[in-house]
C-alpha cells in the first residue's frame, strides 16, 4: 500500500537492501560490538550500551526509522481553538500527523531523502525537529530509550556471533497493520562467524 501510493506520486520506494551487500555499513557497525565484548547478559552492560558509544549503530537504526516508521501517522485533537501559522483549528478537531511523509520529505531531508543514508544523523541540526518515530511533546513513547537500547543488544549480540544476508525468498512488502510491518515476514539468513 505504502509502495503503491508513493509510486502513484512518482517517488521510487526507498531501498531497503540496507545492510544485505552493504558490507562497508555492517563491519563499522561489528567493530563497534566487537569493541564492546558482552559474552554473558550483566548489569553493566546497559551502560556500556549507551547511544554514544555505539554512534555508527545508533546513526543505522534512525535511519532505518526514518525510512519506515513503525508508527507510521499520529493523532491529535484539539483541546482549544488555536492559531497555528495561517490556520485556525477549531476545538476537537482531529489531526493527523503523517510520520512517514515528514520523514520523506525532501524539504527538510534533501532530495536524497528516499536514501539509507545513515551519516545524515552524524550532524545534529534542525533536521531533529523533524525525525519523530517515537512522537513527540508530552505524550511521547516512555519506552523510547528502552526500545533502542533493545534494539542495539540485539543487533551487537547477532553482528558478534554471525554474518547476516537476506534470503533469496525475501518480498519487500511493507505493510500497514496498526505499525508498519513485513507482510511476508523478513527472512535473514545467519552464518555464524
Ligand atoms: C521501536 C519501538 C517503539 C516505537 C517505534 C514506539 C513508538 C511510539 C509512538 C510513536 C508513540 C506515540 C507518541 C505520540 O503520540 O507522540 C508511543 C507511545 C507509547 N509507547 Fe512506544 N514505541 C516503541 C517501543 C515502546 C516500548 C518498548 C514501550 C514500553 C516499554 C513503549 C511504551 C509506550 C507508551 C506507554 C506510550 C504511550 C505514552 C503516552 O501516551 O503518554 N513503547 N510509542
Amino acid at each position: 500500500m505504502i509502495q503503491s501510493s508513493m509510486a502513484s506520486q512518482g517517488i521510487k520506494g526507498p531501498p531497503y537492501k540496507f545492510l544485505h551487500g552493504n558490507t562497508r555499513a555492517i563491519n563499522h557497525m561489528r567493530s563497534e560490538a566487537v569493541g564492546t565484548p558482552m559474552e554473558l547478559l550483566s548489569h553493566d552492560m546497559l551502560p556500556r550500551l549507551m547511544p554514544h558509544v555505539y554512534s555508527w549503530m545508533t546513526m543505522v537504526v534512525n535511519e532505518s526509522l526514518r525510512l519506515y516508521p513503525p508508527a507510521f501517522n499520529l493523532t491529535r485533537e484539539v483541546e482549544r481553538e488555536t492559531k497555528l501559522g495561517n490556520y485556525i483549528l477549531p476545538a476537537k478537531l482531529a489531526l493527523s500527523l503523517p510520520v512517514i511523509a515528514i520523514h520523506h520529505n525532501p524539504l527538510l531531508w534533501g532530495e536524497d531523502c528516499h536514501l539509507f543514508k545513515p551519516e545524515r544523523f552524524a550532524v545534529a541540526d534542525g533536521v531533529a525537529k523533524a525525525f519523530l518515530p517515537f512522537g513527540f511533546g508530552p505524550r511521547t513513547c516512555v519506552g523510547s530509550s528502552f526500545a533502542a537500547a533493545e534494539i542495539k543488544i540485539a543487533l551487537s549480540m547477532i553482528l558478534q556471533r554471525y554474518k547476516l544476508s537476506l534470503s533469496p525468498s525475501y518480498v519487500h512488502a511493507p505493510f500497514h497493520m496498526l505499525t508498519i510491518c513485513p507482510k511476508h515476514g523478513l527472512q535473514i539468513l545467519l552464518h555464524p562467524l
